[in-house]
């Protein structure tokens, strides 16, 4: 019988190697032992990641992960920078240990595979990868069996999978032993030996989203988001897993600027050197606070006329884009039900796109287009090339997408956001949305898995809990659990900047200071100031100013301090000027935190700085707020006072 194994020369039963990040800190050990394979790590000689099994259970096959030999080995040694369009940081090393193992199976049809490991100074990655071969072409995948053997004492910050609200819950703390139901990664865990690590995956494409629950053997395990038939994906060979993911560091804080989610990922196939991050407004927090309407009927709000009002605020406010909901038929009525029969190239009456967007052009200003699917795929699918191709004849070169909705409606069916189905459709969305040379803003995205460096139009995503919770479902501590963790899947729209933080229909749990504060801690290549204008123009133009200035497109990024869910300080430098902004943020506790300034360049800064007032606090003085401007250089530190619920905004303004 012909056995792909026959071609191999070198061949071991057992096997077992050791190999070592580029600084010598963490170091994999392989083991092929009675036919399977497993890894662990050790850091600083701590053993972090106990032995862990690997393979795949095939749906009408036998399971593949036992019965391996090896057949080859590679290895080599990658040293790189790659250069990120936008971003929080231009460069990004890329400097890794690759060891490929070629496995075979010493019987039956002899099925090969490669699993392919890179070892980073900041973590792990590790990929399966199936070739065609005889018998074995269309696989259906049952259950993949990666496992991430952790001290079951560890601590965990969890949000739950599977949920209606997809990945839009409160972070918890718990310990790993608890993790008995799925959660999404990333999946940030602190371990007893003092490591920081963050489980996730890179290049997630036509497979569906791993999340991670603990197994009978008291492992943590991939447990890859099911399709409605309970299978895992149909995939034909050759196939490539996403990359597992283990982002590692020595404290939380480091951890939050690990982007090995981007150098995982290829390089742009074409010129996308069209995409412009973008500041906006929108024709959305009025709804949100019950002054407007996304329906039609005496309170619409997506009019021609407001638009066009909209349109000359942005201009006063110096704000490049303005972005419109509402605006296309399907609203009315429960929206979230009658969504099926959204109409993506069909305005309501009372808004014109034709004069709407030759007004925005006349102003200079760029037009967010809207789609709220409601996760109806098919009603989306059919019209989706001629909705992008409508927009992109109105000059329109930004969407934001939304998929409300508990579950997608793929073929009839009802599939989970995150399944390969629902990973297929958002890719679908950003190849068209390239051709068209419009960048999208997606909520109820599928999670960040570093795609943006292959595909740079996708310029933000949702992908959390965001400021449409504010009202009593959003904690002062949210905002603290982020940057490390959701935020290590990529940028997200949190929709900051809303100023009306006492409205009856929606409080805001913080203060004013905080919410300049995001503009900086939570990155987003798409960024919408989310109040409406007169909020910025008649009652805060001062502290209007920092929203304004702050871009978001950034050299480098230096996190400064932090506990994860207590607070987090960052600081961020310009790409496109010498001016550096600093952003912090505290939980339901008020601190004081101390700011060096010994990273900025030599010479003389002019600051900014917005800072929350001593009697400050989100529920009774959220508007306390003291601003001041001060001479600053690198010799110089600063003492921050942060409310409960509070924060501070600085920018540094190169003389
Ligand atoms: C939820 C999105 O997160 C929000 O930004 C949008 O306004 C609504 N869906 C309606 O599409
Ligand atoms: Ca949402």
């Amino acid at each position: 019988m012909f056995k792909w194994a026959n071609l191999f020369r070198f061949r071991r039963d057992e096997y077992e190697k050791d190999f070592y990040s580029p600084n010598g800190k963490t170091t994999v050990h392989f083991s092929l032992k009675n036919g399977r394979i497993t890894y662990s790590v050790h850091r600083d000689g701590k053993l972090i990641i106990w032995p862990s099994n690997l393979g795949f259970k095939i749906c009408g096959e036998r399971p593949l992960h036992e019965n391996l030999s090896l057949v080859r080995e590679h290895h080599e040694r990658h040293e790189e920078t790659v250069e990120m369009p936008w971003g929080e940081d231009q460069f990004i090393p890329n400097n890794y240990f690759e060891e490929a193992f070629f496995l075979s199976e010493k019987d039956g049809d002899g099925r090969i595979f490669t699993l392919r490991f890179r070892l980073f100074d900041n973590g792990l990655a590790f990929r399966y990868e199936i070739p065609p071969q005889p018998k074995f072409s269309q696989i259906t995948i049952e259950d993949e069996l990666t496992e991430f053997h952790i001290n079951q004492n560890s601590t965990a910050y969890k949000i739950p999978a599977f949920e209606p609200d997809r990945y839009e819950y409160n972070y918890e703390k718990c310990s790993v032993s608890e993790l008995i139901h799925s959660v999404h990664t990333p999946l940030t865990i602190h371990t007893p030996t003092g490591c920081y690590l963050s489980i996730h995956e890179a290049a997630l494409y036509n497979y569906g989203a791993m999340t991670i629950k603990l197994n009978d053997n008291g492992s943590l395990t991939a447990n890859i988001t099911p399709l409605s038939d309970h299978t895992k994906a149909h995939v034909s060979l050759p196939f490539t897993t996403p990359w597992r993911l283990i982002m590692l560091a020595d404290s939380c804080v480091e951890l939050t600027t690990n982007r090995l989610i981007y150098v995982l990922n290829e390089p742009p196939h074409a010129d996308f050197s069209w995409v412009k991050t973008l500041k906006f407004i929108g024709i959305w927090w009025a709804m949100y606070v019950g002054e407007w309407t996304w329906a039609p009927g005496d309170r619409h709000g997506a009019t021609t006329e407001h638009a066009k009002e909209y349109i000359d605020a942005a201009v006063r406010l110096g704000i490049s884009g303005l972005l419109v909901e509402g605006w296309n038929e399907g609203w009315e009525g429960d929206w979230l039900e009658n969504g099926i029969n959204n109409k993506f190239t069909v305005a309501t009456p009372d808004f014109d796109l034709d004069a709407v967007t030759s007004y925005a052009k006349e102003k200079n200003i760029e037009l967010v287009g809207h789609h709220e699917t409601v996760g109806f795929i098919d009603n989306y699918e059919k019209q989706l090339d001629a909705a992008y191709r409508y927009y992109a004849e109105h000059g329109v070169h930004y969407i934001k997408t939304g998929y409300a909705g508990s579950q997608m409606m793929i073929n009839g069916r009802k599939e989970y956001h995150h399944s390969q189905l629902g990973v297929n459709h958002y890719q679908k969305t950003v190849e068209l949305a390239a051709k068209y040379h419009i960048c999208l803003d997606i909520h109820e995205p599928i999670k960040g898995t570093g795609i943006e460096r292959t595909w740079p139009n996708l310029l933000s995503r949702e992908g959390a809990r965001g400021q449409e919770y504010e009202g009593g479902a959003l904690f002062p501590s949210h905002a603290c659990f982020l940057p490390y963790t959701r935020l290590l899947a990529g940028g997200m729209d949190y929709t900051p900047g809303i100023f009306d933080l006492q409205n009856n229909v929606k409080r805001i749990a913080t203060t004013l200071a905080r919410q300049l504060a995001y503009f900086v801690t939570i990155y987003s290549g798409m960024t919408m100031a989310a109040d409406r204008p007169f909020m910025y123009e008649d009652r805060f133009p001062e502290e209007f100013k920092f929203i304004r200035s702050v871009p978001n497109d950034f050299t480098k990024t230096i996190p400064l301090a932090g506990e994860i869910g207590e607070y987090y300080v960052v600081a961020r430098k310009d790409r496109h000027s010498q001016d550096w902004y600093i952003g912090g943020v505290t939980n339901e506790y008020g601190r004081t935190v101390v700011v060096t300034l010994d990273f900025l360049e030599n010479g003389a800064y002019d600051a900014d700085i917005y800072n929350d007032s001593a009697d400050a606090h989100y529920r009774d003085n959220p508007f306390g707020i003291e601003i001041s401007h001060k001479k600053l250089g690198r010799s110089d530190t600063l003492k921050l006072h942060l409310a409960p619920g509070g924060g501070f905004a600085i920018r540094l303004h190169k003389i």
